[in-house]
C-alpha cells in the first residue's frame, strides 16, 4: 500500500474540491457518495487495514475518521447553504407586493335597460314630472283592487301572478304606483314610476317572468285625450329621436276610461308594410288612458273635480326596439358577451 497518510488526504482535498464546485444538492450528494459512499473512496482504504501493523492501524483508523468527520461536517453545511439559496430564489419569485396600486376600476356601463329607463326619468323630470318607486312586493289591494281590477279578473290567476304565502304577490305591473303616488303626493300630480314587474309567465324569446315597465300619469284640473297624445308624442319622439306619427285605438284595461292602445307608425318601413309591422304599417307600443273616476277615487282624489291620463310603457321591450334585440332573455342572462354591446 503506497502512503496511506497521503492518499487520505488527497482524497480529502480532493472531495473538497469537488464540493467546492457543486452547486446543487444532487452535485453535493455525488461527492458523498463518491468520498464517503459504502463503496467510496475513503472506505476502500479501511479494506486495506489487514496490510498494516497494529500501531499503524491505530493512526491512520484515527486519520480516516477525523477526514470523515470533517468532509460530513462540510457537505452538510454545503447543502444547507444550497437550500437556503434555493428558498430564498422562491421566496423572491413568489413574492406579491400588496401594496401596488390596482390596475385602475374595471370598465363597466349600465344595464341597456337602466340606460332607457335613465334617459326617460330625464326627459320627464324636464317636463315636471316626479319619479316614484313602488314596493316590488305589493298588496292585492294596490295591485288590482284599487285599480278597479275585479275579483275575477284574469290578471289575478295562479298563472300570471306569483302570490306570496302571506296573501301579498309580487307586482304584475307598475300601475299600483298610481293610487300609491296619489295618496302619498295628491293632485295635481305629475309622476312616472319605472320598474321592475313579474309574471308567473311560460318564458320564451318574447316573454320572461321579469321586466321592466314605466307608468306615467298625470292628474290635474281639465286634463283630456289632447294632453295625453300631446305627452306620448313628446315621449316617443325623445325615445327615437325623431317625429313618430300616432294613432290610437280603442284598448281595454279597467283603471281607464276611455282606454286606448297607442300605435306609432313602424319606423323600418315609414307605414308602407314589412316584417316588422307584420305588414300592418303600425307597430303597438304603449298602452294608455284617461284614469277611470273609480282609480281616483281610490287614491282619495275627486273626479268631478280633477281628471288625469296614464299609460304604462313596456320599457323592456323599448330597449329590444332600440337595440334590435330579438330575445328578452339575453337581457337577465347575465352574459357580458351580450351586455358589453351596450
Ligand atoms: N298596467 C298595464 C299592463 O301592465 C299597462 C297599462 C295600460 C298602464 C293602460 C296604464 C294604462 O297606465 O293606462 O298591462
Amino acid at each position: 500500500m503506497a502512503d496511506p497518510e497521503q492518499t487520505i488526504s488527497q482524497l480529502h482535498a480532493s472531495a473538497l474540491g469537488q464540493l467546492e464546485l457543486a452547486d446543487t444538492i444532487e452535485a453535493v450528494e455525488a461527492v458523498r457518495v463518491d468520498a464517503l459512499g459504502r463503496k467510496g473512496k475513503l472506505n476502500e482504504i479501511s479494506k486495506e487495514f489487514g496490510k498494516l501493523t497494529p500501531g499503524e492501524r491505530k493512526h491512520i483508523g484515527k486519520l480516516l475518521n477525523t477526514v470523515k468527520q470533517d468532509l460530513e461536517a462540510r457537505l452538510e453545511a454545503r447543502k444547507a447553504a444550497l437550500e437556503t439559496v434555493a428558498l430564498d430564489a422562491r421566496l423572491a419569485s413568489e413574492w406579491i407586493d400588496l401594496t401596488t396600486p390596482a390596475p385602475g376600476v374595471r370598465p363597466g356601463h349600465l344595464h341597456p335597460v337602466t340606460q332607457v329607463q335613465r334617459e326617460l326619468e330625464e326627459l320627464f323630470v324636464s317636463l315636471g314630472f316626479a319619479v316614484l318607486d313602488g314596493p316590488e312586493v305589493e298588496s292585492e289591494y294596490y295591485n288590482f283592487d284599487a285599480l278597479n281590477i275585479p275579483a275575477d279578473h284574469p290578471a289575478r290567476d295562479m298563472q300570471d301572478t306569483f302570490w306570496l304565502k302571506d296573501g301579498r304577490l309580487l307586482r304584475t305591473h307598475t300601475s299600483p304606483v298610481q293610487v300609491r303616488g296619489l295618496e302619498m303626493l295628491g293632485p295635481p300630480l305629475k309622476m312616472i314610476a319605472p320598474g321592475r314587474v313579474f309574471r308567473n309567465e311560460e318564458v320564451d324569446p318574447s316573454h320572461e317572468h321579469t321586466f321592466y315597465q314605466l307608468e306615467g300619469m298625470m292628474v290635474d284640473r281639465d286634463v283630456s285625450v289632447a294632453h295625453l297624445i300631446y305627452f306620448m308624442k313628446t315621449l316617443l319622439s325623445a325615445i327615437f329621436h325623431r317625429e313618430v306619427t300616432v294613432r290610437l285605438r280603442p284598448g281595454f284595461f279597467p283603471f281607464v276610461e276611455p282606454g286606448f292602445e297607442l300605435d306609432i307608425q313602424c319606423l323600418i318601413c315609414g307605414g308602407t308594410g314589412c316584417p316588422v309591422c307584420k305588414q300592418s304599417g303600425w307597430v303597438e307600443l304603449l298602452p294608455c288612458g284617461l284614469v277611470h273616476p273609480s282609480v281616483l277615487r281610490y287614491g282619495g282624489v275627486d273626479p268631478e273635480e280633477w281628471s288625469g291620463f296614464a299609460f304604462g310603457l313596456g320599457l323592456t321591450r323599448l330597449a329590444m326596439m332600440r337595440y334590435a334585440i330579438d330575445d328578452i332573455r339575453l337581457f337577465a342572462s347575465g352574459d357580458l358577451r351580450f351586455l358589453k354591446q351596450f
